[in-house]
């Protein structure tokens, strides 16, 4: 029988065409590639979400891409069968015979290219998983949406740390979960569907406590720690209003020092539940405690009347307190209060601050428009004076590093959990509203010293005038109702 006879390709030699064949070392590459990454993610120390999406999606995209390839060259040299046609000129029909020298230096060159081929897609695998383990990626490439987070961390005390220290949790669960949201949100990104603003908790990826024990040891005893609050107030003169103080934030492992103070909450010898209405935690209506000697108290405010089994219950961790640790968003008044105290902001410029933070708290709908608006705002209110372009200049970068207007991402959206003037922060719980059941006590609260005690308070010459043993906090000449601070000061300017 003639061999160039359509009829006498078997089944198999259907395959023998430069599609299938390139199909299958497109295949057998990807193949080869997948393995790797996934050995390569199943021994990583830090295991690393991107990692998945090259392992589980981006790899077998090839793969398939490969097999339709080798189907595809399949089916179209079956048509042609069909239609009886002849074998085309100079089409491959792989018909080896290897006494002949042309055959094995095509031979040599082809499995040599596809071995070469093999290396590259496997060596290119694994720079690109290095790459996918980099802040710059996390923060940029793929990343987009995480601009805020990225600028933020870049001013953050933990700006050395990679994100994947704090976004990857250790153990198979967290290890799949995060494969798993790492897919979708790529999903998200590429069809631009995520929201605005990202909301960790949604994702329902939070960072775990265990990754801060990776640096940070809970047993450790922090006691007596001293800050400085340097603010000023909105008026004509800008006038300097600081707070010096003690914060006692103590510790918990009685090993290592007395159980006291702010960290006495790490879980080491007692143990704090709570259940919160929204997703954000900021509406806490009910607390239970579990003392080291296992004694119970149960808190819970006066409307919230629920069963609780209708509720999750959560373990409070270093997150419902440090909830902003790598990305803080100022706010306007404190971003302005800090420049001033910096002299990034000159505060003999009249009205100063009050009319910076008018500026910022503006609703902007993207950057250009924020830019445009501050500057021709701040241009306006100081006319002639020349200190004005030095002012919008810092007006502008308070509002880069804090304001993310296209991702409607601010202080507003993120609110940090530390300390409670801006936000309730510590006074979700201790605000003194949280009764035991026979209403005979609640969380320790209402007393400004539980947490801190004010040692110098003021300007100049009275804030030397430090007191070891705490003083009252006094409030200017204004009245505020004991302690609901954020219910006047919210990060804008007060009436
Ligand atoms: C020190 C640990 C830490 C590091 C390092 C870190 N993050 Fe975060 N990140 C957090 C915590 C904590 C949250 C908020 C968790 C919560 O609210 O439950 C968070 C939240 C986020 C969110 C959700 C939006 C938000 O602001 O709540 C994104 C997005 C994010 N981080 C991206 C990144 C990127 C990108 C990097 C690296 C450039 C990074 N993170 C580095 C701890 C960290
Ligand atoms: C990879 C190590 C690492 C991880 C993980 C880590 N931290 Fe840190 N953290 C540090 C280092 C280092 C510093 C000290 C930075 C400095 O002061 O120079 C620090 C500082 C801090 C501070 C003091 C901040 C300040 O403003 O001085 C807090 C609070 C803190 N970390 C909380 C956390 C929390 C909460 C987590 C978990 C979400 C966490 N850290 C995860 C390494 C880490
Ligand atoms: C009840 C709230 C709360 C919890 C829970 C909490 N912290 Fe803190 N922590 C604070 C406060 C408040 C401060 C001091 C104020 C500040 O740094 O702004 C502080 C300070 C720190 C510091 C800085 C200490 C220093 O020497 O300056 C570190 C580090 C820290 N915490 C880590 C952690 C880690 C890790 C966890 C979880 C295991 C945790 N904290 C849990 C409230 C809390
Ligand atoms: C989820 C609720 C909750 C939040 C949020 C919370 N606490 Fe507490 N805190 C408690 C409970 C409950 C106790 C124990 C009260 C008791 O034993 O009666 C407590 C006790 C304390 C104590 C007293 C420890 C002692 O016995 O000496 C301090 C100090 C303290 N918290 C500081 C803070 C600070 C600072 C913050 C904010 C950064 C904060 N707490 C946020 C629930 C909370
Ligand atoms: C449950 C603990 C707790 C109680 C109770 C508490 N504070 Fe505070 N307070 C804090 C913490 C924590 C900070 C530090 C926040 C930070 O580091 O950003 C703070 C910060 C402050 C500041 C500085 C704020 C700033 O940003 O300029 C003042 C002033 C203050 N507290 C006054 C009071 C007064 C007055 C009371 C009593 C009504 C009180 N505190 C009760 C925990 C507490
Ligand atoms: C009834 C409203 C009200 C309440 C409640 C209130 N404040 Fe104020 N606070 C003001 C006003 C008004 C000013 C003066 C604002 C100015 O000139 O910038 C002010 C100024 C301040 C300042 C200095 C200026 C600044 O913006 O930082 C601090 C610090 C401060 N308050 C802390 C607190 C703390 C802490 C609490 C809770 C214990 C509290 N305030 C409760 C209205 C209030």
């Amino acid at each position: 029988m003639n061999p160039n006879h359509p009829d006498s390709r078997t089944r198999l030699s259907r395959f023998r065409n430069w599609l299938s064949l390139a199909g299958m070392v497109l295949a057998i590459s990807s193949f080869f590639a997948f393995v790797l990454l996934f050995a390569v993610d199943l021994f990583a120390t830090h295991a690393n979400p991107y990692m998945g999406i090259l392992a589980y999606v981006v790899a077998p995209m090839f793969l398939f891409a490969g097999l339709a390839m080798i189907l595809a060259g399949y089916i179209l040299e079956t048509r042609r069968i069909r239609k009886g046609l002849p074998l085309r000129e100079g089409s491959f029909e792989l018909n080896i015979n290897l006494s002949r020298k042309r055959d094995r230096r095509l031979l040599v060159a082809f499995v040599g290219g596809s071995i070469g081929f093999i290396f590259l897609t496997a060596l290119g695998s694994y720079q690109t998983y290095h790459l996918t383990e980099t802040n710059t990626f996390c923060g940029e490439a793929c990343h987009k949406p995480m601009e805020p987070q990225y600028k933020a961390y870049q001013h953050s005390a933990h700006a050395q740390v990679a994100c994947v220290a704090c976004h990857v949790g250790p153990g198979a669960e967290n290890y799949i979960r995060t494969k798993v949201s790492g897919v979708r949100q790529l999903y998200q990104m590429v069809m631009n569907n995520y929201p605005k603003p990202i909301n960790i908790r949604h994702a329902d990826q939070r960072v775990a406590e265990v990754t801060c024990q990776t640096c940070h040891w809970s047993q450790k005893h922090t006691g007596d720690v001293h800050r400085t609050y340097k603010r000023f107030l909105a008026d004509e003169e800008n006038t300097p209003f600081t707070v010096q103080m003690v914060l006692n934030v103590g510790g918990s492992d009685p090993v290592h020092g007395p159980v006291e103070g702010i960290h006495s909450h790490m879980n080491v010898s007692n143990k704090i539940e709570f259940i919160s209405l929204d997703d954000m935690r900021m509406e806490i209506p009910w607390v239970r405690v579990t003392d080291a000697d296992g004694n119970v108290t149960e808190y819970r405010t006066d409307d919230f009347k629920d069963d609780i089994s209708k509720h999750t219950i959560r373990s409070m961790d270093c997150m419902d307190c440090h909830n902003r640790p790598a990305h803080k968003f100022m706010s306007p008044n404190a971003a302005v209060d800090s420049a001033m105290a910096f002299g990034r902001i000159d505060p003999g410029i009249p009205w100063a601050k009050a009319k910076v933070v008018e500026a910022l708290v503006q609703q902007y709908a993207t950057r250009p428009e924020a830019h445009e608006k501050i500057t021709a705002f701040l241009r306006a209110e100081y006319e002639g004076d020349d200190r004005a372009d030095a002012l919008v200049r810092e007006a502008l970068a308070i509002y880069d590093t804090n304001f993310f207007p296209e991702m409607k991402a601010d202080w507003r959206s993120y609110p940090d959990h530390i300390g409670h003037k801006d936000t309730n922060g510590c006074f979700r719980c201790h605000a003194g509203n949280h009764f035991n059941a026979d209403r005979s006590k609640t969380i320790k609260g209402s007393d400004c010293n539980v947490c801190h005690k004010i040692i110098a308070q003021g300007a100049g010459e009275e804030l030397e005038k430090v007191n070891l043993k705490g003083h009252d906090f006094f409030h200017l000449d204004s009245e505020y109702l004991e302690p609901n601070c954020a219910e006047c000061h919210n990060g804008q300017l007060q009436e």
